[in-house]
């Protein structure tokens, strides 16, 4: 099927609107006129809806909220929201981001994003209009376990690398390990382990094949740590959440303390998959790894942790956390999506302040100030 080429073609449908790529994702349309549905699961939770009418008030797009459950993708519960659309950008999954519907547990999780994706693509295909689907993947389905453990030092991930690596039948097999010494028997790629990378490995390759067959094009995209200006109070989450707690003077590392952080803008994750609904590049099976800019979007802790103390030099950043040696992986850069989609990705250093910024004004974040009475950035400093 052909790409759209714009908001002439009709309406267009984005799910997990109220998310923080789904909302950065709806404000892109409807600023480039598109009548945009936006389905969110629950449309009474005015916390979530109200940024996303208020788009559509500023214009010149429209954006229409309808409810649609995830978990009920299958019995049709996008069949409404996907009437008269020509493209559907897929976002939803449950990462847990909102503690009112609980912890997800694997199998969720699981489910959010494979059995979920299926029903979602069925109610495209149902409507008879959709022409391509924009599916919000992740690099976890690139960068994730890999056969023979770590990458080599300095490997660069490619946009075609997966996950696992190998049809499903045999990933088990191939990620059993028997300990040499207890003889113990170890499975890495179980649902249990590797929910969320198995559910967007199997969501994807299984949307190729759907495309393929019903030739609807299925195009994915797949961030790595996404950061950038949280629009409400409910996108206080997962990698900005950390960037927050380190302004409070904390160390932020919940469990990971040595990460290469790899940042991609989350205004550039949504221009991106815009992109990739037009582009006459892209076609079933397309897959662009959203990722680092550049080597200045990859950081270590440390790197990350004084980037931040540059920016706000009366801030005490992380206070007195001293982080270990961070690992020498993820390296991935979103080349493929500059080259082939035009993506001007923003500046990493553009990204943090915009971050920070929005964690005070929309996150209502206090940070750990050294002296004086209110956050210096190095522009207020000039
Ligand atoms: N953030 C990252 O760094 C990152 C990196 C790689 C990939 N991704 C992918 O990007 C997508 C969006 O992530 P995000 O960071 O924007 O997370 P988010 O803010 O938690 O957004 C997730 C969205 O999915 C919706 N959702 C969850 N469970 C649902 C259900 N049962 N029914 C209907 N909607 C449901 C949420 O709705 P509610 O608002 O009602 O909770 C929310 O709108 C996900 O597919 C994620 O896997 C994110």
């Amino acid at each position: 099927m052909p790409h759209i080429n714009g908001p002439q073609d009709g309406p267009v449908a984005v799910t997990g609107a109220s998310g923080y790529i789904g909302s950065h994702v709806v404000r892109c349309l409807v600023r480039d006129g598109y009548t945009v549905h936006a389905c969110v699961r629950d449309a009474s939770r005015k916390d979530k809806t109200a940024h996303l009418l208020a788009m559509g008030e500023q214009g010149p797009g429209t954006v229409r909220i309808f409810s649609a459950d995830l978990l009920k993708a299958q019995q049709g519960a996008y069949d409404e929201a996907f009437q008269n659309c020509v493209a559907v950008f897929h976002v939803a999954a449950d990462l847990g981001s909102d503690p009112n519907y609980g912890r997800p547990t694997p199998q969720r999780t699981f489910d959010s994003c494979m059995t979920a994706t299926q029903g979602v693509l069925e109610s495209a295909r149902q409507a008879r209009t959709v022409r391509r689907v924009v599916y919000t993947s992740s690099t976890s389905a690139v960068m994730g376990l890999r056969p023979g453990g770590k990458t080599a030092e300095g490997y660069e991930y490619k946009d075609d690398d997966w996950a696992g690596e190998g049809p499903y039948e045999t990933i088990e097999e191939r990620w059993t390990v028997v300990s040499p010494r207890s003889g113990k028997v170890h499975k890495l790629w179980t649902l249990e382990r590797q929910a969320y990378a198995m559910g967007k490995v199997e969501a994807e390759q299984y949307a190729y094949r759907w495309g393929a067959e019903h030739g609807i094009d299925v195009v994915s995209c797949c961030p790595c740590h996404v950061l950038g200006p949280l629009l409400i109070k409910a996108h206080d989450a997962t990698w900005q959440h950390r960037i927050g707690l380190m302004l409070q003077g904390r160390s932020g590392h919940r469990g990971r303390p040595n990460m290469l952080w790899n940042i991609v803008d989350v205004r550039d994750v949504a221009k991106a998959q815009v992109l990739m609904a037009t582009s006459d590049v892209a076609k079933n099976g397309s897959r662009y790894m959203l990722a680092a800019p550049d080597s200045h979007g990859e950081l270590t802790v440390q790197e990350l942790l004084d980037t931040l103390a540059e920016i706000y030099p009366n801030v005490d950043i992380a206070g007195d956390y001293a982080p270990p040696p961070t690992e020498d992986q993820p390296h991935g850069k979103s080349a493929k999506a500059i080259r082939e989609l035009g993506l001007r990705p923003h500046t990493t250093r553009q990204t943090l302040r915009d971050t920070c910024e929005s964690l005070f004004a929309v996150a209502s974040v206090k940070p750990a100030l050294k002296r004086a009475q209110s956050p210096q950035t190095e522009a207020a400093k000039d």
